[in-house]
């Protein structure tokens, strides 16, 4: 492959000790000048990496002071000829360590003023200020290191889809609504006051009706937009390898996904992931991991304690249990050799997961020890201490909570003691979680899905569901879980109008909403609809793992930040109010804006 173009015969990057002799024309960045003794070395650079110039006591006068001249992150076109470097003076670890350029001509193309930050690798900026310039924080090998091992990825994920028969289709970003859980980014429309578009939060009807299509397999490599509260592994637009396939069942999803990742990793790790991956139903990854995305590799595990709870005379968590809260504690072998200070900090981790507080005992040789331990100190609690299967030198960590409530706690109280005993150990552990709800109830008492409103009942269930079942009727949905992040969601989809319909009435929507909303989809179902499956893996989340990035923003080229701003373009900003008015929307004052509950549509 080459990279000659009409500016220049080869990247900086590119040139080695087999080049040597060579007249070569370059262009680059210039990311280093010093002089030594009288001679002058300037370091060009390019996204394949770097090359020296190096003008000694034979250059002319002209090249020798045409070097002086130069300023970081100039963009120079230069002539020269490529030479090998007196053994003494090879730089071993450097790509082009071996050879160096003696130029002949250099011509300064561009100027760069002073720039915000120096383009040096492991230099500490602040990430707003990289965000802000990520076109100079892009001039850093490791930022464009991950961009073109993403691009990699990309590649030979488009590669396998291809060789298996799917069909990449680009669907529209402007559409209607399709509930993935969040609230849409809208668009007005100035063709027809009050009509609005939606952007995608996922391409999922789109994808479905190509099954309708007749296309078969799908795929896309899709942006999606969702406005909803950021936590770390979320971006207001995301990316997602999504796919839907016909005329399939569970395992065959499973198998698919497996090969797509089985070859990403053989691609891009030269590692040979295993297959199958594990697999764990939702509620046995509920009880054993107070989690529906587990860690495999932490090897704490919840026990439900409600049982001996009610023995200790423990107000606290009678109460609860009346309530028809959970009870449950984590034992952290050895976990007695934690500090206060250690304990405290899972405390505060399931504190900040909203739970009450963290009752904990150590036990000691003496018996147990800690704010429990005066509950424990009879026969009734050394059988608590043993349904728990704590014994000296274990720390034991309960939680008394709301079941949703506790569940985040008992998560957060894992996690954080595994790590401070350093338990999470071992190879990558994927792991699809099967056998979701088909519901679950929101704060206020509604049941929404827990996946989306097109996931299929599980055969057994739908008799439930139609006669006005709702908690514990289970779906034909997985996620797949790498290292306790999950990585991707999918599910078998309903084909059935009329089942479709029954779910929409059981997350309460009514006829009419349903038909105003997804009557398109209704109506295609009407034409011979496949049955058909699909998934959508989280391509940003994916890559972060992989490329370990600390932040899924790591790995994408213009990220934004936690509230949802770009630094560089400054989006979302105003616009000039003409633009407003032809849209037909009324500006409120920003005042009024924060308390308006108001819509306008
Ligand atoms: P779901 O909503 O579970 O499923 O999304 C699939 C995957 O996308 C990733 N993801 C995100 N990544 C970054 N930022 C976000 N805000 C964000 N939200 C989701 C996650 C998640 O597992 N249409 C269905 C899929 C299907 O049924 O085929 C869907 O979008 O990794």
């Amino acid at each position: 492959m080459s990279l000659s173009a009409s500016w220049r015969t080869h990247a900086c990057g590119e040139l080695r000790a087999e080049h040597a002799g060579e007249r070569v024309t370059l262009c680059g960045w210039v990311s280093n000048r010093r002089d030594h003794g009288g001679v002058s070395f300037v370091d060009l650079r390019d996204r394949y990496g770097d090359i020296q110039l190096t003008a000694d006591e034979t250059a002319s006068e002209e090249i020798r002071q045409s070097l002086t001249r130069l300023h970081p992150e100039y963009v120079l076109q230069i002539e020269g000829v490529v030479r090998l470097r007196d053994a003494e003076y090879r730089t071993k670890g450097r790509d082009s360590g071996d050879i160096e350029i003696v130029p002949e001509r250099v011509t300064v193309v561009t100027k760069a003023s002073r720039l915000p930050f120096e383009i040096v690798d492991d230099l500490d900026v602040p990430e707003e200020m990289r965000m802000k310039y990520r076109y100079l924080d892009m001039r850093r090998a490791p930022v464009a290191k991950r961009l073109m091992l993403r691009s990699k990825a990309n590649h030979a994920l488009r590669c396998t889809l291809i060789a298996e028969q799917f069909v990449e289709i680009e669907t529209p970003m402007l559409t209607k609504s399709t509930p993935e859980g969040a609230r849409d980014y809208l668009v007005p429309n100035r063709r027809q006051p009050n009509s609005w578009y939606a952007l995608p939060q996922s391409p999922q009807l789109f994808k479905q009706l190509s099954m309708v299509g007749g296309m078969d397999r799908y795929f896309q490599i899709a942006r999606c937009m969702r406005d909803e509260d950021l936590r770390a592994d979320r971006q207001p637009e995301f990316t997602q390898l999504d796919l839907e396939m016909s005329f399939v069942d569970e395992e065959d999803v499973y198998a698919l996904v497996e090969r797509v990742m089985a070859n990403l990793y053989q691609e891009m790790q030269s590692e040979a992931l295993q297959t199958p991956f594990e697999r764990i139903p939702y509620a046995e990854s509920v009880a054993r991991f107070a989690s529906d995305k587990p860690d495999l590799r932490n090897p704490l595990e919840v026990v439900d304690l409600a049982g001996p709870a009610t023995t200790i005379g423990f107000s606290i968590f009678e109460s609860v249990l009346e309530k028809g809260g959970w009870v449950r504690g984590v034992r952290v072998p050895a976990g007695a050799s934690l500090s206060r200070k250690q304990i405290d900090s899972i405390e505060a981790a399931a504190k900040d997961a909203g739970a009450g507080g963290a009752a904990w005992c150590k036990v000691g040789p003496d018996g147990p020890t800690g704010p429990l331990s005066r509950f424990l100190k009879s026969d009734e609690g050394s059988a608590f201490l043993a349904s728990a299967a704590a014994v000296e030198g274990d720390l034991l960590v309960t939680i008394a909570d709301r079941p949703r409530r506790a569940m985040v706690a008992l998560d957060a109280v894992r996690r954080r003691a595994a790590d401070l005993m350093d338990l999470v150990k071992g190879p990558d552990r994927l792991v699809w979680v099967t056998e979701f709800p088909l519901f679950e109830e929101t704060d206020d008492g509604e049941w929404t899905p827990a996946h989306h409103p097109f996931t299929y009942p599980v055969e057994e269930d739908i008799a439930a569901l139609k006669a006005g079942g709702r908690e514990g009727i289970r779906s034909r949905a997985y996620d797949l879980v790498l290292n306790g992040v999950e990585l991707g969601s999918g599910s078998i989809r309903i084909h059935n109008a009329e089942l479709q319909r029954d779910i929409f009435t059981a997350i309460g929507l009514d006829a009419a909403e349903a038909e105003r909303r997804f009557a398109f989809l209704l109506e295609a179902f009407r034409y011979g609809p496949p049955p058909h499956a699909g998934f959508a893996i989280g391509l940003d989340r994916l890559y972060a793992l992989m490329f370990d990035a600390e932040t899924i923003r790591e790995v994408i080229a213009f990220p934004k930040t936690s509230v949802g701003g770009c630094p560089l373009t400054g989006a979302p900003s105003d616009v000039d109010l003409s633009q407003v008015e032809e849209l037909g929307l009324l500006l409120a004052p920003s005042s009024d804006l924060e308390d308006a509950d108001s819509h306008i549509n």
